[in-house]
């Protein structure tokens, strides 16, 4: 695998190319970062990854400074898997080398609500940097994983409104055995909290059970759901259902008609912002 800190290095690197895939990542690499790579692997040739903790997505009171940098860590991860063939690690100045004055704003109506109302500025950040990613690595195929499932709607979106060359492939959420999701964050979590984290997923799961078996009062769902987090506690932004296709509300009516739904949700256990869906 070659390593390039260099948008230059990068182009030297790819020139000619035209089957890239393209995994764009914050680092401190998990599985589920790892399975995303091998599916770039089965849609195009050669894979390029990232990683490159982006300021702009982070909030005032966010964890940007100390959120794990594992550079040679992941570098053995990569190594190990055989399935990337350049990873491109930026510097701050190589990516922004001036302020980011120009920024995508991703559509009120998806990029404000959920993540957005909690994280203002999150999904505008995730876009730009994005953006950018793509400019660089110019991918045929790009892999998002559904764990990040509002994220992975706004690149989408964004791809399909630029009418941007690359086709976004979404991957399922990887888990450890428990139902917790894979995270970079999860390094926070105390031990007791890692106990306790599964049961986020497992309201998700028990949600979806109670909509198979008739439940169509979506309010109810969300309701009792939140006050049983909350009961642990755990500090709830949301617990949301909503409809798969853009994340609005469904209607009673749409909900009994079968309407694809998906639950979401976020919240703190301790110091520590987890998040979490299910597609019911
Ligand atoms: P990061 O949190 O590092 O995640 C990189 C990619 O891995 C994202 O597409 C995310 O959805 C996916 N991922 C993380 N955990 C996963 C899991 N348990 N199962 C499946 N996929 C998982 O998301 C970001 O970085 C950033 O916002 C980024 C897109 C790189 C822009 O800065």
């Amino acid at each position: 695998m070659k390593v390039v800190h260099t948008i230059e290095e990068l182009r030297d690197q790819l020139r000619g190319q035209l089957r890239v895939s393209f995994v764009p990542t914050m680092g401190n690499l998990h599985e589920g970062h790892l399975a995303l790579m091998k599916l770039a692997r089965q849609h195009g040739d050669p894979v390029v990854a990232s990683i490159f903790v982006n300021r702009l997505q982070f909030g005032p009171n966010e964890d940007f400074e100390k959120y794990p940098r594992t550079l040679q860590d992941d570098i053995a991860k990569l190594e190990r898997d055989r399935n990337v063939y350049v990873l491109f690690a930026p510097d701050e100045r190589e990516l922004y080398p001036e302020p980011q004055s120009y920024r995508v704003q991703p559509p009120q109506e998806l990029g404000d609500i959920l993540e957005g109302e909690h994280r203002p500025g999150f999904f505008g950040g995730v876009s730009t940097v994005v953006l950018k990613l793509f400019s660089c690595v110019q991918p045929r195929v790009a892999v998002f994983g559904k764990k990040d499932y509002q994220q992975l709607m706004v690149i989408r979106n964004m791809c399909r409104q630029f009418q941007l060359p690359v086709e976004i492939l979404a991957h399922e959420t990887v888990r450890a055995q428990d139902g917790l999701a894979l995270s970079s964050r999860n390094v926070y979590l105390q031990e007791a909290e890692r106990q306790e984290a599964p049961q986020l997923f497992a309201l998700l799961q028990s949600m979806q059970a109670k909509l198979h078996a008739g439940l169509h009062d979506i309010q109810q769902l969300e309701r009792e759901a939140a006050s049983m987090l909350t009961a642990r506690g755990w500090q709830v932004d949301y617990i949301a259902v909503r409809r798969r296709r853009d994340l609005h509300k469904p209607t009673i009516e749409q909900v009994a008609a079968g309407e694809p739904l998906v639950a979401l949700a976020a919240a703190k256990l301790g110091a520590t912002r987890l998040i979490d869906n299910l597609e019911l």
